[in-house]
C-alpha cells in the first residue's frame, strides 16, 4: 500500500468509492459552516441564485477538466502539468495548487477544531438553557480563549495525518460511504424542526428570494469563491483525486453527482438555518459564529436534541475530515511523486509544516488577535485568500484544457477511449474554451479595479 514511486499505484476500488470519496472532499464546512454565513452576510437569496449560477456554469466545467488531467498524467497537481507540459511554465499551477492547499487546510482545521469543542460542549450539556445571545457569548469566548482553539485544532491535524499515513483505498473510502448519507439524514431533521418554528417563513423568504440590489462587486466574488471551495476545485485536489480513478470509470457521471450532492447540501443547511435565524431573531450576518448559534439553539427545541446535537457534531467532524484528508493528499502526493519521500515522512513534515500557519489561524481571536493586515486577522486572510486563489487557479485549469491540452487526449478521457458516447463534450468545450475563462477573468478583474461591474 505504500504509494511509492515504482510501485503500483494505489486507485480507488469501486465505483461508489470515488464518488464517496469525492463528495467527502467536497461536502464539509463548506457546506454546512461557510455557505450560510455568506449567505447570511451576503443578503440571502441574489447570493444563493449567483452560487448556484456558478456552480453549473463554472464549477462543473472546472471540475470535470481537474478529473480529467488527473487521471490523464496519474500524477500530483505539479507533476501532472510537468508531464503534460515539459518545458513550459505550467506546472506553475500545481504550484500555486500546494501553496493553496496549505493555506486552506490551515485555516479550515482550525474551523474544525471548532466543531470537536462543539461536540464536547453538546456531551457535557453545555449548551442547555442558554439563550441564542448567551449562545453567542460563548462562541466568541470560546473563540478568544488561549488554549482550546489551539488545542482542537490540533489534534484535528493528527487525526487528519493518521489517515492520510493510512492511505487511499483503506483511509477514505472506508468512513464516507457510510457517514455521509447520516450527514444528509440529520440534516432533513434539523430542516424539519427548523421550518415549524413560528416566525420560520421569513427565513425562507430570505434565502430563496432574491433581492438582486443587494448584488456588489464583492459578493460576486464571494459567490465565486465560495462555489469553487464547496466544490474542492481551483487548486489540484480532485486532479489529485482523478488521478485515482480507474480507466473505465465515467469521469462526467462522478462530476454530475458529486456537484449535485454537494449543492444539495448546502442548499439543505440554509433550509435548517434561516428559518430558524429569523425564529429566534438572530442577526443573519452573525459571520463566522452563525452556525455555531443558530444549531444549539435548534437542538434545544428539539425531542432527543441532546442526542442529535451529539450526532450532528460527529457528523460535520467526519464531514470536515474527509475534506482535510483531501487537502492533505494534495501536499503528500507532490512529496511523495516528486520529492521521492516515503508516504509517511511526506504525512509528517507536511503536517507539522500546516500546523504552524494553522497556530497563527486558530490563535486570531486569541493569542494572535493583534496580528493583523488591514484589519484582517490570520484567519480572516487565509479564508478570504480563497475567493482569488481558487479562481485563479481554475481559470488556469480551464484554459489549458482548452486551448493547450489536445484535443484528442481530452476526448479520450471524456469517452474512456470511445467507449462511452460522451455527447455533452461540446458544451463542455465551449465552456472551457470561452464560457469559464471569460466569466472567470471578470469577476476577478473586477475585484483588482481594472474593470466595474
Ligand atoms: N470542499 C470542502 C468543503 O466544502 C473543502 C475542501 C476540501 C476544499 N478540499 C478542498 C476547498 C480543496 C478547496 C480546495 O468543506
Amino acid at each position: 500500500m505504500e504509494n511509492v514511486p515504482g510501485s503500483e499505484r494505489d486507485s480507488f476500488t469501486s465505483k461508489f468509492g470515488i464518488i464517496a470519496a469525492t463528495a467527502g472532499s467536497a461536502i464539509g464546512l463548506g457546506n454546512i459552516w461557510r455557505f450560510p454565513y455568506l449567505v447570511g452576510e451576503n443578503g440571502g437569496g441574489a447570493f444563493l441564485f449567483l452560487y448556484l449560477s456558478f456552480v453549473l456554469i463554472l464549477g462543473i466545467p472546472v471540475m470535470l477538466s481537474e478529473i480529467v488531467i488527473g487521471r490523464k498524467t496519474q500524477r500530483n497537481p505539479i507533476g501532472a502539468f510537468l508531464k503534460l507540459a515539459p518545458g513550459k511554465p505550467w506546472f506553475l499551477i500545481g504550484i500555486m495548487g500546494v501553496a493553496a492547499a496549505f493555506m486552506i487546510l490551515a485555516f479550515y482545521a482550525a474551523v474544525a477544531g471548532w466543531t470537536m469543542e462543539y461536540l464536547y460542549q453538546s456531551v457535557v450539556n453545555g449548551f442547555q438553557g442558554k439563550s441564542p445571545e448567551q449562545l453567542g457569548e460563548m462562541f466568541t469566548s470560546f473563540r478568544e480563549g488561549s488554549w482550546r482553539p489551539i488545542l482542537w485544532f490540533l489534534l484535528f491535524m493528527v487525526l487528519t495525518s493518521l489517515i492520510v499515513i493510512s492511505g487511499i483505498k483503506k483511509g477514505i473510502e472506508k468512513y464516507t460511504k457510510i457517514l455521509m448519507p447520516l450527514l444528509l439524514l440529520i440534516l432533513v431533521v434539523l430542516s424539519i424542526r427548523s421550518l415549524t418554528l413560528p416566525g420560520s417563513a421569513e427565513g425562507l423568504r430570505f434565502l430563496f428570494k432574491p433581492d438582486f440590489s443587494k448584488i456588489t462587486g464583492d459578493t460576486i466574488l464571494q459567490a465565486l469563491g465560495q462555489a469553487f471551495f464547496s466544490l474542492s476545485i481551483g487548486m489540484g485536489t480532485l486532479i489529485t483525486y482523478g488521478s485515482y480513478i480507474r480507466r473505465n470509470d465515467n469521469l462526467a457521471n462522478t462530476v454530475l453527482s458529486v456537484s449535485m450532492a454537494d449543492t444539495f447540501i448546502a442548499v439543505l443547511a440554509g433550509i435548517a438555518i434561516f428559518p430558524a435565524v429569523f425564529a429566534f431573531g438572530i442577526d443573519p450576518a452573525a459571520e463566522e459564529g452563525l452556525v455555531f448559534i443558530v444549531l444549539p439553539s435548534i437542538f434545544q427545541q428539539m425531542i432527543g436534541g441532546y442526542f442529535f446535537s451529539i450526532l450532528f457534531f460527529i457528523l460535520l467532524a467526519v464531514a470536515a475530515l474527509t475534506s482535510t484528508i483531501s487537502m492533505l493528499e494534495v501536499v503528500v502526493a507532490y512529496f511523495v511523486e516528486e520529492l521521492k519521500l516515503t508516504r509517511k515522512r511526506a504525512t509528517i513534515i507536511s503536517s507539522l509544516l500546516i500546523s504552524v500557519l494553522g497556530l497563527f489561524a486558530a490563535g486570531s481571536w486569541g493569542w494572535f488577535d493583534n496580528l493583523t493586515l488591514f484589519g484582517n486577522n490570520v484567519f480572516g486572510l487565509l479564508n478570504s485568500s480563497v475567493n482569488i486563489m481558487l479562481p485563479l487557479g481554475g481559470f488556469f485549469i480551464v484554459v489549458f484544457i482548452g486551448w493547450f491540452m489536445g484535443k484528442k487526449a481530452v476526448e479520450d478521457e471524456l469517452s474512456n477511449e470511445g467507449s462511452l458516447k460522451a455527447r455533452f463534450t461540446i458544451v463542455f468545450k465551449f465552456l472551457v474554451k470561452f464560457i469559464a475563462p471569460i466569466a472567470i477573468a471578470i469577476v476577478l478583474l473586477n475585484q483588482v479595479g481594472i474593470i466595474r461591474l
